[in-house]
C-alpha cells in the first residue's frame, strides 16, 4: 500500500473509532512541540500541532493509534468569545500531527487560538487572515527568515520577531540541518549522525522546533514555509544527491522521509501533502491588492549545477536554455500567476541569491554555481519576463547564505548600461555560521566588483519589510551574540524601494 492510500484506510478507521474510549493520558506535556498557524487566506487560516509527550523519540512517546485533538478559536486572549471550536484526528502516520484548515473566518482579522488533548491544553496564540480580494490596505508588516542552525547558536533573532507583532513571516529553507554533529563549536550539538530514515527527520525536526523562542515566533502569526537543501541534504537538486554515486531511486526514498517530515511539523495547507517522494510547495497568497507573495520551491524540480555546483566562472553551460531551477510547470504556474496580478508589490520568496555576485577581484571571475548564476537563461527568462510584462514592483526576498544582500537586478547583473528590472533582499541566517564580509576594505572592493550590489553585511539575524501603497522598507536585524539566547539585536541597515521605481535606495 502506497503511504496516501495508508493514510486513508487509518483517516476511516479512526473516524468510526472516534470519541471512542477512555480520553488519552499523557506521562509529560503532549504539546512540548508548541503550536504554530500558516498560510492564511482571507477566509481561512491552517492550524498545527504535534503531540508528543517523548520529545526526542522516533513516535513521541505515543502508541500507534490516533487520538482526537480539540481545537479552539476566538476573538479574545481569554478564549471569552469563542469563534469556533472542533475536534481532529493526530494520526500517527503523520507522527501525530494535526493540520487543522479553519474556514469562515472574517477578512483582515486576529484570532487566538488552542488545542486541548486529554487533561492537557496547548500554549494559546495569535493568528491572522489577509484582507479580503478587491481591498486596498494601506500596510502590511512581515518578516523572513532562513538558515536557523542549531547547533551553531541560539534564536534570539526569534524573540525580536515574536515581539515586533508582524502580520506574517516567511521562512526560506534551511530550518533543519541534516548533518552529523561537528566535531568543534557546537554550542548545541545535534548529538546524531547524518540523517536519512523518516525516524531521524522526525528526531532533528523534534529538536529544533523544541526551542521555545522559535515557539514564540511561531505563535506570533502565521508563517509561509519554503524549504532549501537543508531539509533533506546539501546541495541536492531533485533525485541527484549531494553525494556522488548515489542511485537516485535509494535518494529519493530519502527524500520522501524529509518531505514527509517537513510536512508533519509545519503549519502546511493538505493540498501539500507529500505523494511518495513529491510535494507541491509553491504557492501563493494576496494581502488584498497590496502585495502578493509567491513562495517558491528551487530544489525539488532543478537541474544538476553546472561546475559541480563548485564556485565557477560564466560559462555556456551556465546558460544552457534547459537548465533549470524551478522545472517547467513551477515556472509556468509563476508566470500566468504574475500575469495575472493587480498586486501592487509582487514579492517572490525564494531560496537561493538572483544577484550575480562575482566574489573574485580583478579579471578573473567566481560565481555560485548553486545560485541562479548557474541557471542563467531561466533567470534572464524571468527578469526579462517581469519587463515585459511590466509586472508591478517585483521584490525578490531570498535565503541561504547567512549573510546580508541588497541587489538592483538587471536581465544580466554585469552590464549597468540595462535597466535594473527588480529588487533583491537576501536576509542572513537565524544562528547558521555567518558567511558575510566584515572587512571594510574586502566589502569595497566587492561593490566595485559588482555593479548591481547595493549593500553587503554580515552576521546572524533576519529581515523585516513595511509595504505601503507607495513604498517598501526593509530592514535588516542583526544579533548581537549568536551563542546567548537573550542576546540584544540591533539594525544594521534600512533601504527604501520606491513603487514604480525598481532598486533600493539606503535610507
Ligand atoms: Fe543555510
Amino acid at each position: 500500500m502506497t503511504a496516501s492510500a495508508t493514510l486513508v484506510a487509518s483517516l476511516a478507521l479512526a473516524r468510526r473509532g472516534r470519541g471512542e474510549g477512555r480520553p488519552p493520558r499523557f506521562s509529560a506535556n503532549p504539546f512540548s512541540l508548541g503550536v504554530a498557524s500558516g498560510d492564511p487566506a482571507a477566509d481561512s487560516v491552517v492550524l498545527w500541532t504535534r503531540l508528543a509527550p517523548e520529545l526526542l523519540t522516533a513516535d513521541g512517546g505515543l502508541a500507534p493509534e490516533p487520538i482526537p485533538v480539540a481545537w479552539e478559536v476566538a476573538h479574545d486572549e481569554g478564549f471569552a468569545r469563542i469563534v469556533a471550536t472542533g475536534s481532529a484526528l493526530a494520526l500517527p502516520q503523520l507522527a501525530h500531527s494535526v493540520h487543522v484548515e479553519l474556514d469562515g473566518l472574517e477578512p483582515d482579522r486576529w484570532y487566538w487560538y488552542r488545542f486541548h488533548c486529554g487533561d492537557a491544553t496547548s500554549p494559546k496564540a495569535r493568528t491572522r487572515t489577509l484582507p479580503a480580494e478587491g481591498t486596498s490596505p494601506t500596510a502590511a508588516r512581515f518578516a523572513f527568515a532562513s538558515c536557523q542552525n542549531h547547533e551553531t547558536g541560539h534564536y534570539a533573532a526569534y524573540r525580536h520577531m515574536a515581539e515586533a507583532g508582524y502580520d506574517l513571516v516567511f521562512h526560506l529553507g534551511d530550518y533543519i540541518y541534516e548533518m552529523k554533529s561537528k566535531a568543534k563549536g557546537a554550542i548545541r550539538p545535534h548529538g546524531m549522525p547524518e540523517i536519512l530514515s523518516l525516524a531521524d527527520y522526525r528526531i532533528r525536526h523534534a529538536l529544533y522546533r523544541s526551542d521555545p523562542l522559535l515557539q514564540a515566533a511561531h505563535a506570533a502569526c502565521p508563517w509561509m514555509v519554503t524549504w532549501d537543501d537543508h531539509e533533506v541534504d546539501n546541495n541536492y537538486c531533485d533525485a541527484v544527491s549531494e553525494e556522488e554515486g548515489i542511485d537516485p531511486v535509494a535518494f529519493l526514498e530519502r527524500r520522501a522521509n524529509a518531505y514527509q517530515a517537513y510536512y508533519e511539523m509545519m503549519p502546511l495547507r493538505h493540498a501539500c501533502l507529500p505523494r511518495g517522494a513529491d510535494m507541491r510547495l509553491y504557492r501563493d497568497a494576496a494581502f488584498g491588492d497590496l502585495a502578493a507573495f509567491y513562495v517558491l520551491d528551487t530544489r525539488q524540480y532543478r537541474s544538476d549545477q553546472p561546475h559541480g555546483g563548485h564556485w565557477h566562472g560564466i560559462t555556456a553551460e551556465c546558460s544552457a536554455p534547459e537548465a533549470t531551477m524551478l522545472g517547467r510547470e513551477q515556472a509556468g504556474w509563476l508566470a500566468s500567476r504574475l500575469i495575472e496580478s493587480p498586486a501592487r508589490w509582487n514579492v517572490l520568496a525564494q531560496q537561493v541569491m538572483l544577484g550575480m555576485v562575482d566574489r573574485t577581484a580583478g579579471e578573473d571571475s567566481r560565481y555560485a554555481m548553486d545560485q541562479w548564476p548557474g541557471y542563467l537563461a531561466e533567470r534572464r527568462r524571468l527578469l526579462d519576463f517581469m519587463a515585459d510584462r511590466r509586472v508591478p514592483n517585483p521584490v525578490i526576498l531570498t535565503g541561504d547564505i547567512h549573510s546580508n544582500w541588497v541587489n538592483d537586478l538587471r536581465a544580466d547583473d554585469r552590464d549597468p548600461s540595462l535597466p535594473v528590472v527588480a529588487t533583491e533582499f537576501v536576509g542572513t541566517g537565524i544562528s547558521s555560521p555567518p558567511n558575510g564580509l566584515t572587512d571594510p576594505g574586502k566589502v569595497e572592493e566587492l561593490m566595485a566588483e559588482n555593479p548591481s550590489l547595493v549593500w553587503h553585511g554580515g552576521g546572524n539575524g533576519y529581515a523585516s519589510c513595511t509595504v505601503s501603497r507607495d513604498r517598501m522598507d526593509t530592514t535588516f536585524f542583526t544579533v548581537d551574540d549568536v551563542a546567548l539566547p537573550d542576546s540584544s539585536v540591533s539594525v544594521a541597515a534600512r533601504f527604501t524601494v520606491e513603487s514604480g521605481r525598481p532598486g533600493a535606495t539606503r535610507a
